[in-house]
């Protein structure tokens, strides 16, 4: 027998045998008997050889490529057999898959971290609605209509002569804001200083509260403006309430929020319903990035209210959550909170 031949068979009976995977078995397959195979290429090269020559070695290489095929074959059809009876075998010892949990959204959070804080300190926690009127958005925080300081908050405005959004406002409005709602314009809220109003409306002093929640703005976004964002207002009202202790609670809240070491500073600023007013600034950056707004509540806000300012005074505030998360979680972007990417979400 050609000894060529031989050695082809032996090489290639040893690496069937061998063999483990179906696809290492496949490039096997290729390599002996595939069209440009070993054995093809001696059948191809008969013409060039004698008669006698070919009619030894013609025969014996289609014999051996008929073995091969069988063995081949038969090997596949083990190594079938071989990988579903590992399919069935259930290997408890491999670590499991991992499970991902859902979880709270940054800013619930630091929202319910805040809400505790304040709890604390003798804070009630109160809500109020998105949808304002006029009216408690402005005109009572002493915002008048045509005032220039309603510059400052750029709103979205509601079409509340529209018959189907009056229903939803009857909905979501109290019976206060209802009594008020008659020839009012309608509006997101621009902040939760409404609900100054609101409470005051229907509770005597002292007392001390939080607002967390949504407001709007009509305005351009960057990296620390957004259309739609949280804040929380603080009020505290009491007959002998002061800026000191206005100090004293920011500094506690953000020691509490940040960790001792915390660097903040209030500096002067106006609000129409505060007198002084204030804002708070924290090292953000290597910059000061404006976190609050606050100050002492202007006597013209406890008229509104029909408060005696003679006899009360307080503080108040407005934080914004969304900032406080960016420092907090050091994020640079204000608009990743509600970009809805899970590369973001899913790192807290
Ligand atoms: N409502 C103000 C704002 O949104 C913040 C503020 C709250 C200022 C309370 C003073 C007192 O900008």
């Amino acid at each position: 027998m050609n000894e060529n031949l031989q050695k082809i068979e032996k090489s290639a009976l040893m690496e069937i045998e061998t063999t483990e995977t179906q696809k290492e078995l496949e490039r096997i397959k290729v390599k002996y008997l595939g069209r440009k195979g070993m054995l093809n290429q001696i059948l191809r090269s008969l013409k060039d050889l004698s008669l006698e020559e070919r009619r030894q070695i013609g025969p014996q290489a289609q014999k051996i490529k008929k073995i091969l095929e069988e063995k081949i074959n038969l090997k596949f059809k083990t190594l079938t057999i071989a990988s579903t009876e590992q399919q069935k075998f259930l290997d408890v010892t491999r670590p499991g898959k991992k499970i991902s949990f859902g979880h709270l959204h940054p800013l619930s959070k630091i929202e319910e971290e805040i809400r505790q804080i304040f709890i604390a300190l003798n804070f009630s926690v109160v809500e109020g609605p998105e949808i304002e009127t006029e009216y408690y958005n402005f005109d009572a925080l002493n915002i008048p209509p045509n005032h220039p300081a309603r510059d400052a908050w750029d709103t979205f405005w509601l079409r509340s002569n529209q018959k189907e959004q009056l229903t939803i406002d009857k909905k979501q409005l109290t019976q206060s804001q209802m009594s008020n709602v008659k020839g009012q314009k309608l509006l997101l809220r621009t902040h939760t200083s409404p609900m100054q109003i609101h409470y005051m409306e229907t509770h005597q002093p002292p007392f001390q509260i939080i607002v967390p929640g949504r407001v709007f703005r009509y305005e351009a976004t960057d990296a620390s403006h957004e259309t739609n964002f949280s804040q929380v207002e603080g009020l505290m009202v009491g007959e002998n309430v002061s800026l000191a202790n206005f100090k004293f609670i920011v500094e506690k809240f953000l020691q509490k929020l940040f960790g001792e070491k915390i660097d903040f500073a209030l500096r002067p600023s106006y609000y129409p319903f505060v007198e002084p007013g204030v804002d708070v600034y924290m090292k953000w950056q290597g910059g000061w990035l404006e976190v609050a707004g606050a100050g002492m509540v202007h006597p013209h806000v406890f008229k509104a209210v029909g408060y005696n300012p003679y006899q009360w005074q307080g503080f108040a505030f407005g934080f914004g959550l969304n900032r406080l998360a960016m420092i907090k979680y050091k994020i640079p972007d204000i608009r990743l909170f509600y970009s809805g990417d899970l590369r973001f979400i899913g790192q807290f």
